[in-house]
């Protein structure tokens, strides 16, 4: 929209948007910020990132997934061990998390407690919306054992954190900023027998709101190792027992090696996938055929997978997705739309979380999470989008998108309270 408005009232709800010249009257607040020529966009939302791994990103492990899983991270995960580095790690994390306008993440936790809590803490201090858990692991590698629990203990942790930190900040789901979410690291870092019982868990909660987010089939030899480990001919299958953990709050990361039967079965429980190209690109995973899994009607959105993916910015992700598309084979290559692109980054993710009556667009109604955007703050881009005309909303869009960097970002605000200093 060329000039448009948009109203946020005294609950930090979105009033108005629209063109400014039909800003009624009754809703002109007192306080008319002018932001002329920057942008106003929805806030990023962010359906896949390790907030233990904070201070990881560009690591070198000498080789894909695994290697870099046991070489980097799992010694960097078990340095939150030391609830002073915890909390370091936390606040930094929320911190970048302003500077780069997600205003929604989906948290992929420590598997220590006192982590998540100063998660949790820092993002309600912060005033941003999270929805994580511990990362749960009972089985692993050497490197992987500081991480890793009994079976009990994972299950009875879990079950604290969800009655410490679910809905926490209003006690009502409906309303709250923070959400709690049953996260087992993936298909190799639990037996069949802790899925099971996560399971029945996750059946138990599941009607409160909480999340179920994990990994899945991001890597060739991963498959393998899961399909062999837990005797299953889909990878999916280890998440979808007789106590089922897909659903509508359920997001799995990557997907770049499915089945049409895993897409099917997550098209028809509502489950979403979190797409992170940047980090396949990084770890040389593959890529996730969008055209094959959007026509299945898997909802898709944006993860950024720090620290596997080494940008936070999710227009640098919706940057990498675009190419990534536009490069693959033959018939499957395809030229993202830029609305479609913007969908990943913001409404897709909203869905995703099941949020989308909340947030994820500048609705009237919605809860008014939003960053402002001044290209005059990047070299070039100013004179970019001047070439366009500025009533081609595609093109203008599209530039902005692949092409805003952090700088442009300038204000940010989650349910109307500028988070941004
Ligand atoms: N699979 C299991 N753990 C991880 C992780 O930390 N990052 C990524 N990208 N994949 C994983
Ligand atoms: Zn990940």
């Amino acid at each position: 929209m060329p000039d448009g408005a948009l109203a946020v009232d005294g609950a930090g709800r979105v009033a108005y948007s629209g063109a400014y010249a039909q800003l009624p009257r009754d809703t002109a607040p007192a306080d008319i910020v002018d932001h002329r020529p920057g942008f106003l966009l929805p806030g990023f939302v962010d359906t896949h990132i390790h907030f233990p791994q904070t201070f990881c990103t560009d690591s070198f492990g000498g080789g894909q997934l695994l290697d870099w899983l046991q070489r980097c991270i799992f010694p960097a995960e078990a340095k939150l061990a030391d609830p002073a580095h915890a909390r370091r790690v936390a606040a930094a994390f929320c911190r970048r998390r302003i500077e780069v306008g997600t205003t929604t993440a989906l948290v992929f936790g420590s598997a220590f407690p006192h982590a998540q809590d100063a998660l949790f803490e820092e993002s309600l201090r912060a005033g941003l919306r999270t929805v994580s858990g511990r990362g749960i692991q009972t089985v692993g590698p050497d490197a992987a054992a500081p991480l890793l629990t009994d079976e009990g203990t994972a299950i009875t942790l879990t079950q604290q954190e969800i009655q410490r930190w679910h809905a926490a900040d209003t006690g009502d789901p409906a309303t709250a900023l923070l959400h709690a979410a049953v996260v087992p690291r993936f298909a190799l870092s639990v037996t069949s027998t802790t899925l099971h019982a996560l399971g029945e868990l996750y059946g138990s909660v599941r009607d409160t709101g909480v999340y179920f987010h994990s990994h899945l089939s991001e890597n060739l030899s991963e498959v393998a190792a899961v399909r062999e480990s837990h005797g299953v001919e889909h990878y999916l299958d280890t998440y979808d027992g007789p106590h089922s953990l897909l659903g509508r709050r359920s997001i799995l990361a990557h997907a770049v090696h499915c089945t049409d039967h895993e897409l099917s079965r997550m098209a028809e429980t509502g489950t979403s996938i979190a797409h992170c190209p940047t980090s396949q690109l990084f770890l040389g995973s593959g890529t996730m055929p969008w055209r094959r899994v959007t026509a299945r009607g898997v909802n898709v959105a944006l993860g950024s997978d720090v620290a596997a993916g080494d940008e936070w910015l999710i227009p640098r992700v919706a940057n990498d997705c675009f190419k990534v598309h536009m490069s693959e084979p033959a018939h499957a290559a395809c030229s993202i739309p830029p609305a479609e692109l913007l969908f990943a980054a913001t409404l897709a993710g909203a869905r995703a979380l099941d949020l989308e009556s909340r947030i994820g667009n500048l609705d009237a109604g919605k809860e008014a999470d939003f960053i402002v955007v001044d290209p005059q703050r990047q070299s070039l881009l100013p004179e970019r989008l001047a070439q366009i005309d500025a009533d081609d909303a595609e093109r203008v869009l599209f530039t902005l998108l692949m092409g805003m960097r952090e700088p442009s970002i300038v204000e940010v605000y989650v349910r109307g309270r500028r988070l941004t200093s």
